[in-house]
């Protein structure tokens, strides 16, 4: 018996994938179809696929052209494969002619020509393009910009570039059927105001407002719009970090008593906002990436939250923060500097072990957990690719086109952190050294 195997995603599944299918089936007597898993299309990069594993394989399924289907979950498992199903003839579209000549060892290797005119990232694209809005300037704004040229589904509207120029502001708001806003943190909850009420869809630099009854506000008023308001915290959406925080859930590290986390760079990323208008500084930048493990992990309940400030006096505005944050079974120091140099981890402790995310851990990659015994560590790796912004950029655009509920930064945390924001505004609980 001649066994057949080929490869693919079978997203949206179409008269592409069943001529290949059929052609591939015609070269032997018994076909093998390895479905690509979620995890491994992540980890190639391909961040926009639609249909989950279990659907893609149903659909293969009916075709009735598969003996065999398999989830392709590695890289090299090709190989793998090849030896433990006794494959003779590898098969696959034309687009990948020559890539996969290294089999040649192993078995024969067949490119068949592909269906003109039909792709899955077509379909993906047809009456769904998504026009996107950059309103901000900054590093952060281009990273943006060049980010979401990675994820299909997305045509950008255009980049305004003076936020405080309202009328090109809602001028690029009008044409855009989602933005991403990066203001001035005092002009932030204004603007995503504006965005929701002009019926755009919302990604906003962390906090949305400086105030939590204004953010919780914001949340209600995107759900009875049917609006997706999102919290950009991009480490949230690493894959690493979301791993991270299920194996502390389930129990890793055992009862978590305390966290460490520190974010300092030498320089803002955004000179231009800090000053006591814009109401920037250390803590409105970096807080929210310090306190996501925080509630994550421990929740939104905290006992007592205090903070320890030094600020630049021309400037007015704090540039090294230290938080201290009570629990009724743990606690957090957490720290946020410019001008400041620190070892930029994060330290979750607990009763049975310890995790340590090496600098910088709000690009978090890798990640170790430490046990008394050295010979117990268990070390992770995700890779991530670019600035890492693609993630939530992919994750935005599910949760529109979906309509579902982000469980990543829930409008609870969201709105948690722009109360702490507006504690520290406030200079409730504060010293100054
Ligand atoms: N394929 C094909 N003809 C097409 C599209 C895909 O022969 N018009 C083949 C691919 O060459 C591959 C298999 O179908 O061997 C599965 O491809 P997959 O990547 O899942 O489909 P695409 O439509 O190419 O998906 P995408 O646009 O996301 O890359």
């Amino acid at each position: 018996m001649k066994k057949v195997i080929t490869y693919g995603t079978f997203d949206l599944f179409h008269h592409g994938h069943l001529n290949l299918l059929k052609r591939a089936k015609e070269l032997g007597d018994y076909l093998v179809v390895g479905v690509t898993t979620e995890s491994f299309d992540i980890n190639r990069g391909k961040l926009n696929v639609q249909q989950p594993l279990m659907e893609r394989v149903r659909q293969v399924k009916e075709t009735g052209l598969a003996d065999e289907i398999i989830p392709e979950e590695y890289e090299g498992q090709k190989i793998d494969d090849i030896q433990k199903y006794g494959i003779d003839v590898f098969a696959i579209g034309s687009d990948w002619e020559g890539a996969f000549d290294y089999l040649k060892d192993y078995c024969e290797v067949v490119y068949i020509n592909r269906t003109e005119g039909v792709s899955s990232t077509s379909i993906r694209e047809q009456g769904q393009l998504l026009s996107f809005g950059i309103i901000g300037r900054g590093t952060m704004a281009g990273k943006m910009a060049g980010e979401a040229m990675h994820v299909s589904g997305i045509r950008q509207a255009g980049i305004c570039s003076v936020p405080g120029d309202m009328a090109a502001t809602c001028s690029l708001m009008d044409k855009s059927d989602a933005v991403y806003i990066l203001a001035e943190p005092s002009r932030r909850g204004m603007l995503v105001r504006e965005a929701l009420n002009r019926g755009c869809h919302v990604m906003c630099e962390s906090p949305v407002s400086l105030e939590g009854r204004e953010t919780g506000s914001l949340y209600r008023h995107a759900e009875e719009k049917g609006l997706v308001l999102f919290d950009a915290v991009k480490t949230a959406y690493l894959r690493a970090f979301s791993r991270l925080v299920l194996l502390v859930k389930g129990g890793a590290v055992g009862s978590v008593r305390s966290i460490d986390a520190t974010c300092t760079s030498m320089q803002p990323s955004n000179s231009w906002f800090y000053n006591k208008e814009s109401k920037g500084g250390s803590m409105a930048d970096w807080g929210p990436f310090v306190l996501l493990p925080v509630f994550k992990i421990f929740g939104l309940d905290y006992r007592e939250c205090t903070f320890i400030c030094s600020m630049d006096s021309t400037k007015q505005t704090d540039m090294f923060t230290q938080v201290n944050m009570l629990y009724p079974h743990g606690t957090a120091t957490l720290r946020t500097g410019y001008g400041v140099k620190s070892e930029g981890s994060l330290v979750i402790s607990g009763t049975k072990a310890y995790i340590y995310v090496p600098s910088p851990w709000w690009r978090t990659e890798y990640f170790e957990i430490r046990y008394e015994n050295f010979n117990d560590n268990r070390r992770y790796f995700y890779k991530v690719d670019g600035e890492g912004i693609r993630y939530e950029l992919a994750e935005f655009l599910r949760l529109i086109r979906t309509k579902g509920k982000n469980f990543t930064i829930s409008s609870g945390i969201s709105q948690k952190i722009s109360s702490v924001m507006e504690q520290f505004m406030e200079n409730k609980n504060k010293s100054f050294i």
